[in-house]
């Protein structure tokens, strides 16, 4: 190997080790560690009042809470682009051996054509009755890298330096399929279900550059050059395009778009708990592994921390959030009020046994904790806060299962979010 090649492997690896993996070593895996604390209660106003109806949960504390995670970690989205739009740059309805027909979407954000933009990749199943339920989340590598279909375009955006999706930092035909262990396309379809995907580097790159090179830019004030303190991050940024998607979702007659749940791994996970959050469009949401700032009760400190989140992420989240490194009891929310933005809506958590980074433990004690809003809006929450075994899925309106092995969507995962799907979906 040449000696730049060789430079150029050892860099990538310790970006890998740098970004993704790095653990410090006080993290803390011991039960027994975790500190007493208090729960923000879902169902108190900051004023002192107490929820005790619908109506002012929806008027009151739902608005309350995401004015919290718009200020305090996420960061405020805007809206829909009003020059935005969408193309169709291919069908083709006998793709996947004629099981599917394959759509690319190409989303502008604003009237250029070479401005920014969105691929969405959409297989619909051939033989089900139209218009289908339809599953959508981001992809890490680019939309080829979730099939092996030779017809899936190549993304043309910045891929990590880790994901193996190319090189140079340019996607190549060479990672065409690369994660299709993690996309069973052809089990959802003959299921009934529509699969959609977008790579979240089309939305704004997975790297902190200063919120130069995604959607940021596009809704600077004039003289702005990076998102105030309780602006948008890459995360915020991400969710938007999965409401940009939705948008879409709604213009196509083969998509029924009050069926569409949100489903997202990892960062991508903690980026489909805030879309649904935000946008009531989506009528089930998934987190898979998603961990801290998704799922996982921050307060807890187990595994992963703040204080790791800002400093091996610092584009994730809203300026303020940097705020809380080392101080999760201020925080005025916790992972129970994301996960119950949601309610009345389905909602399942998904952890791995081997995931101990994410806290497992605080994935569950989340949703568990979200459960009293599902109850006030009449719809049964987890009854007990014991978890369950391992690989047995619990579901009510909140769906949870810790599944043995890594941190990772397999196929197991998949199944029962169709089966909470069907559940949900009446199907
Ligand atoms: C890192 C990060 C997690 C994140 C994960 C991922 O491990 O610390 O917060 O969920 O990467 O997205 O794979």
């Amino acid at each position: 190997m040449r000696i730049g090649g060789f430079i150029a492997v050892l860099l990538s690896v310790l970006i890998m080790v740098d970004e993704s993996e790095a653990q410090p070593k006080d993290t803390n895996y011991d039960e027994a560690k975790v500190p007493k604390y208090t729960l923000p209660d879902p169902l108190v106003i900051e004023n002192g009042e107490r929820v005790k109806d619908t109506e002012t949960w929806r008027t009151k504390r739902r608005p309350e809470i995401l004015r919290l995670f718009d200020e305090h970690m996420f960061g405020k989205s805007p809206g829909r682009p009003a020059a935005m739009s969408f193309e169709t740059d291919s069908i083709d309805e006998k793709a996947l051996d004629g099981k599917a027909t394959r759509k690319q979407i190409v989303a502008r954000f604003n009237a250029k054509e070479d401005g920014p933009q969105m691929d969405i990749l959409i297989y619909l199943p051939n033989n089900a009755k139209q218009p289908v339920p339809l599953f959508v989340g981001l992809n890490f590598g680019g939309n080829h890298t979730i099939h092996t279909d030779p017809e899936i375009k190549v993304t043309q955006s910045w891929v990590r330096a880790d994901s193996k999706a190319g090189t140079g930092n340019r996607a190549t035909a060479d990672s065409r399929g690369q994660s299709i262990g993690r996309w069973p396309v052809e089990k959802i379809l003959s299921r009934g279900y529509g699969l959609a995907t977008i790579y979240c580097g089309d939305i704004d790159p997975d790297f902190h550059d200063g919120f130069k090179n995604g959607v940021h830019p596009l809704f600077y004030k004039p003289g702005q050059t990076e998102p105030a303190a309780n602006e948008w991050g890459t995360i915020g940024a991400w969710a938007w395009g999965l409401s940009r998607a939705m948008d879409y979702f709604e213009t196509d007659p083969q998509i029924n778009a009050r069926q569409v749940a949100v489903m997202g791994h990892s960062r991508l996970g903690k980026t489909s708990l805030w879309a649904g959050a935000q946008d009531e469009r989506f009528a089930i949401v998934i987190s898979n592994n998603s961990g801290e700032g998704g799922a996982a009760i921050t307060r807890r400190r187990f595994g992963e921390t703040i204080r790791h989140l800002n400093r091996s992420f610092p584009h994730w989240f809203c300026g303020n959030f940097k705020k809380y490194d080392g101080r999760e009891d201020e925080l005025p929310v916790d992972a129970h009020l994301l996960i119950a933005l949601s309610a009345p809506r389905p909602v399942y958590v998904a952890s791995a046994a081997e995931d101990q980074w994410a806290d497992p433990r605080g994935e569950f004690l989340a949703a568990y904790h979200a459960s009293p809003v599902y109850e006030l809006l009449g719809k049964p929450g987890l009854k007990s806060d014991e978890m369950p075994p391992l690989d047995q899925p619990v579901m009510t309106t909140v769906g949870y299962h810790i599944r043995s092995g890594k941190h990772d969507v397999t196929e197991y995962d998949w199944q029962q979010y169709m089966n909470f799907a069907d559940k949900h979906f009446g199907r």
